[in-house]
């Protein structure tokens, strides 16, 4: 069952809940996260509150509400929804005030919605997905997982108009991230992905897949690498929270090598719903 939360209360997800003058809802302003439930169980629940509390930090949210206090709230939310497969999305805004730019002086909104999902169409797994690339005409402080998505919005409907599942961001000439996602290309043999800096998420997904490289002993650099380099890479693929590890075999009309998904990214998205076993009892 689907369902919604808001400031202390459970509600329908069609319930009017958001005043007009809601800061999250005027200026974007607050921050949230994507949390996947399988079995029952979130996965990775405390990497994606430390992130959730570290971007609240970063854009000066006061919350008091600890990290225990946001599990609790999440899995009761589970158990009310009866979640077994599906997505919970947390945001947390700088309340309700009368439109000014400045921060007013009032409670945060904590807002939650959880939803049953179908997995990733198993197309997708086998064949892979193709992509473009795209100018990163975000601002400098993509660390934060912040509610302002217009620029990957706007970059992820090129992409699907294309006829493509992501849009691969370009910042001064080298790979940033997907619009969703964090981007990895594998050359002989060892997964190059894009250093962490202010340009990029800290993705949950990046960190496990770090992980399992380091299980499976295959080799992990992470450096800049150019769009030409991409398009002559031997794999590439994409990770987040909802499509886990995910094949790209096209890029702005070009094969990747045999146009199929590769043996190094099938081994990592086997070994990540290995860490999944371990972590969902
Ligand atoms: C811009 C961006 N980069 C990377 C990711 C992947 O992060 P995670 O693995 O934590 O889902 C996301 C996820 O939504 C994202 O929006």
């Amino acid at each position: 069952m689907d369902l919604g939360y808001i400031n202390g209360k459970f509600v329908q997800l069609d319930e009017r809940v958001i005043p007009i003058e809601e800061r999250g809802h005027q200026f974007g302003d607050g921050v949230y996260e994507v949390i996947q439930c399988y079995n029952g169980q979130p996965f990775m629940l405390e990497e994606h509150l430390q992130r959730l509390l570290e971007s609240c930090e970063a854009i000066k949210l006061p919350i008091s509400e600890t990290l225990e206090d946001f599990r609790t709230l999440i899995l009761t939310g589970i158990e009310k929804a009866e979640l077994q497969y599906g997505k919970v999305y947390l945001q947390v805004t700088r309340g309700i005030a009368v439109r000014n730019h400045p921060f007013p002086d009032v409670p945060v909104s904590i807002s939650m919605t959880l939803k049953d999902t179908e997995p990733l169409a198993e197309g997708y797994r086998v064949n892979g997905v193709h992509a473009i690339t795209h100018d990163d005409e975000r601002w400098a402080k993509c660390y934060i997982k912040s509610l302002n998505l217009l620029p990957n919005i706007l970059a992820k409907q090129e992409a699907q108009e294309a006829g493509c599942f992501e849009a691969i961001l370009v910042r001064n000439g080298f790979i940033s991230e997907g619009t969703s996602s964090n981007i990895y290309m594998v050359k002989d043999g060892a997964v190059i992905t894009t250093p962490l800096s202010n340009h990029i998420l800290a993705g949950i997904t990046r960190m496990a897949v770090i992980q399992a490289a380091e299980e499976l002993n295959i080799p992990f650099v992470e450096r800049y690498f150019s769009p030409k380099e991409l398009l002559e890479a031997d794999e590439v693929f994409m990770t987040s929270t909802l499509v886990e590890v995910l094949p790209i075999v096209k890029i702005d009309g070009t094969v990747i090598d045999k146009g199929v998904p590769g043996e190094i990214t099938k081994k990592l998205y086997m070994q990540y719903q290995e860490l999944k076993k371990k972590a969902l009892v």
